[in-house]
């Protein structure tokens, strides 16, 4: 069921049901973060291996004490500036969180969302709780309540509509060695805003199949349709190529042709804008049909970067 009635969403949540929810990022697929019948659900549901940890969400910097502990001057900062907000902080875990939650990990990850209905309905509740993009491991993540129902129809009881993501990708993921922030996950908050707040932070996102961030296997946010990610789109390559081509570019407007359907992410070449309409651009071609999707690379700064990040994992084959 679609609904924007939050009430159908606690009832569910309390009957340790899953509820999709509304974030600012994209939609979660969420349960109660205290309950392993709860946690085990989203596992299968999502089809997701039990290597990937969870990030458990709240409505506020107290409740997350229970959930977290020791927490480092610098998550302080960070948590003070961009909560509510798209930013998730890796943190000692407190020891009653659940090995499901935390992949056995002695750390956790946690975020306090900034989305409306998403703060109402975790402010109802006397648990947080835990959210998976809600889309089967591996494909693009959900932007609309639409997009969630496309892939779990009534296998998932309640999905509440908040409307579209305003920010439209992931939450930035940062965990904490000693005085020094590492990034797991680059996300809706860029490097340079983090990096403004605490200054120079260390990379250590890996490409293999057993990361320290799994979010971050190399083949993820990946549509079906086949697709490459080129530095620049040449229209006369285009044309000879003679398939049914779907193009996806920032900004620059290519000429017509009618074998090519072509998406502009933002034609005022805003960044921001871009990340609102990508996972929905490429859910739209995707249900295309088409031979191929050709996405041209993003400008390489600021959100740019966080985006060729998704591009680049979504055209691994
Ligand atoms: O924007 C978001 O973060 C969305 C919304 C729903 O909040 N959620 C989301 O969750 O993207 P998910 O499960 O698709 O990605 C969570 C990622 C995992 O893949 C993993 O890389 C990282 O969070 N993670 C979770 N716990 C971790 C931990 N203890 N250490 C390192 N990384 C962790
Ligand atoms: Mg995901």
């Amino acid at each position: 069921m679609i609904t924007k009635d939050i009430n159908k969403g606690i009832e569910a949540l309390y009957k340790n049901e899953l509820v999709a929810l509304p974030t600012e990022t994209v939609y979660g697929l969420a349960g109660n973060a205290y309950n392993e019948s709860a946690i085990k659900k989203i596992f299968e549901l999502k089809k997701r291996p039990l290597y990937n940890p969870l990030i458990v969400h709240s409505h506020s910097t107290e409740q997350l004490k229970e959930v977290a502990k020791e927490i480092p001057e610098k998550a302080k900062i960070l948590a003070e500036k961009f909560w509510p907000g798209s930013l998730t902080l890796v943190l000692k875990k407190q020891d009653h969180i659940s090995d499901l939650v935390t992949a056995g990990k002695d750390t956790v990850a946690v975020r306090v969302p900034q989305h409306l209905m998403a703060l109402a309905l975790l402010e109802q509740l006397d648990f947080p709780l835990v959210a998976p993009s809600a889309n089967p491991f591996g494909s693009i993540s959900p932007t609309s309540a639409q997009h969630v129902w496309d892939y779990f129809q009534d296998k998932l009881p309640v999905i509440l509509d908040g409307g579209n993501c305003s920010n439209g990708v992931e939450s930035t993921i940062v965990g904490f060695r000693s005085d020094t922030v590492v990034l797991y996950r680059h996300g809706s908050v860029s490097v340079e805003e983090i990096e403004q707040v605490v200054g120079k932070i260390e990379m250590v996102i890996h490409d293999n199949e057993t990361p320290d961030a799994p979010g971050m296997l190399s083949k993820h946010y990946a549509p079906k349709t086949p697709a490459i990610l080129t530095d620049y789109i040449e229209e006369e390559v285009l044309k000879n190529i003679g398939k049914n081509i779907g193009v996806l570019v920032f900004k620059d407007q290519l000429k017509r042709n009618e074998t090519i359907h072509q998406e502009i992410l933002s034609p005022e070449g805003n960044l921001k804008e871009a990340s609102k309409n990508l996972y929905a651009t490429l859910h739209r071609l995707d249900a295309m049909k088409l031979d191929i999707i050709i996405a041209e690379r993003l400008p390489d700064y600021g959100l740019g970067i966080t985006l060729n990040d998704r591009l680049s994992r979504a055209v691994k084959r």
